[in-house]
């Protein structure tokens, strides 16, 4: 089968399982946020088109000036792309043809694009799932034999974070050995503490920072991201970047959104509320989930442990046929290294949407247990 490599193609997976799109849908497989866009988004951008007469700034001196503020950093830190993925895709050129670890089951575009730019990889692997801790030891190990290392907080899709600690001891054996670290924070906004290792770049300039605007505002088809690093680094990232990569329209929303804390804490206080409802309800119908740290968690039956790979995917996927039945589209994990099916993910949705989304696997549970 081949399956779709992002979340929000639901179409895809009804073809797939040649199931019919059933009349109501709720689609749990894009990790985005339920809240957004904020409602000023559109009279921005009807506000910003007259732009669209002229080039954007090369330099984009006024959105970057709005995210040094923001993340209390000189802009000469800060170069604005074309979504995260643009960021991860810059990165990989820029250390072209060198040596990257990555650890898995992780975003698959790290691997798409160090393979682009021919980077060879060391794949590791988190362990002890369903905590899906970082392999520490091994890591460290590693660093010497490699030139960067894809990290992520939090992880996508394991919510695993990277504590003081662990990123102490990644840095600074990393910086020993000229090894580059780049932190994809697509989803470090709904995290409940400032859990963003924007404090670390003062004292490690082998630190690389990624950011993404698209989840925490529900923007995917904007394409809004950005890079925080030593100036030094920004420099030699810019000169390999397609100019105006980012677009007017994208470019004039940045102040207002990297300003809005209102907006975060609305979220962070959603989030809260709902992981809870949701770690309560899972639990107690007998299945097994990921730390629920962001907007998104990994959920299997609690027999998965116990039974055969083949057993637990063919399960999963029981589970997911049967859910698409019922218009509730998860995201599959066949392309996540080291899941390889045997999980399905789920975004943190509405109370509604959440409420039935328990409800179905309640009915599944009783079926299957
Ligand atoms: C961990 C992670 N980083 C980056 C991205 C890409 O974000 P953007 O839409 O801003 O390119 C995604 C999107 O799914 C993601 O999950």
């Amino acid at each position: 089968m081949q399956w779709p490599s992002h979340g929000g193609q639901p179409e895809q997976m009804w073809n797939m399982f040649h199931q019919s799109r059933p009349q109501s849908v709720l689609d749990f497989s894009a990790n985005l946020n339920p809240l957004g866009p904020p409602d000023y988004i559109q009279e921005l951008i009807f506000s910003a088109l007259k732009q669209i007469r002229r080039y954007p700034d090369p330099n984009y001196e006024e959105p970057r000036q709005a995210i040094a503020q923001a993340e209390g950093l000189p802009s000469e830190k800060v170069l604005l792309t074309n979504g995260g993925a643009e960021a991860i895709f810059l990165v990989a050129h820029w250390l072209r043809n060198k040596r990257a670890l990555i650890v898995h089951p992780t975003f698959g575009e790290y691997e798409r694009a160090c393979q682009q730019h021919g980077l060879q990889i060391t794949p590791l692997f988190l362990s002890h799932p369903p905590r899906f801790e970082w392999p520490l030891g091994e890591i460290v190990a590693h660093l010497s034999d490699v030139d960067v290392i894809f990290l992520a907080q939090p992880n996508n899709p394991t919510g695993t974070l990277l504590d003081a600690d662990t990123i102490r001891s990644i840095l600074s054996a990393a910086r020993r050995h000229g090894c580059y670290v780049v932190v994809d924070e697509a989803f470090v906004d709904f995290l409940p503490q400032a859990d963003s290792l924007t404090p670390w770049l003062k004292e490690a300039p082998h630190l690389i920072l990624l950011r993404s605007l698209t989840k925490m505002f529900t923007i995917p088809g904007l394409r809004l991201g950005y890079i925080l690093a030593d100036e030094a680094v920004i420099e030699e990232l810019a000169a390999k970047q397609m100019p105006w990569s980012v677009n007017a329209l994208a470019a004039a929303l940045i102040p207002h959104l990297v300003a809005d804390q209102t907006f975060v804490a609305r979220t962070r206080d959603w989030l809260l509320a709902e992981t809870q409802f949701l770690r309560t309800a899972l639990t107690g119908l007998k299945f097994e989930t990921s730390p629920f740290t962001a907007n998104f968690y990994l959920l299997r039956d609690g027999r998965s442990e116990r039974w055969s790979k083949e057993q637990a995917v063919s399960e999963a996927e029981a589970l997911l046929a049967f859910l698409l039945g019922k218009g509730i589209v998860p995201r599959h994990t066949h392309t996540f290294k080291g899941l390889d099916g045997e999980w399905l993910r789920f975004a943190v949705r509405s109370r509604e949407e959440n409420e039935k989304l328990v409800a179905a696997l309640a009915e599944w549970t009783e079926q299957r247990w």
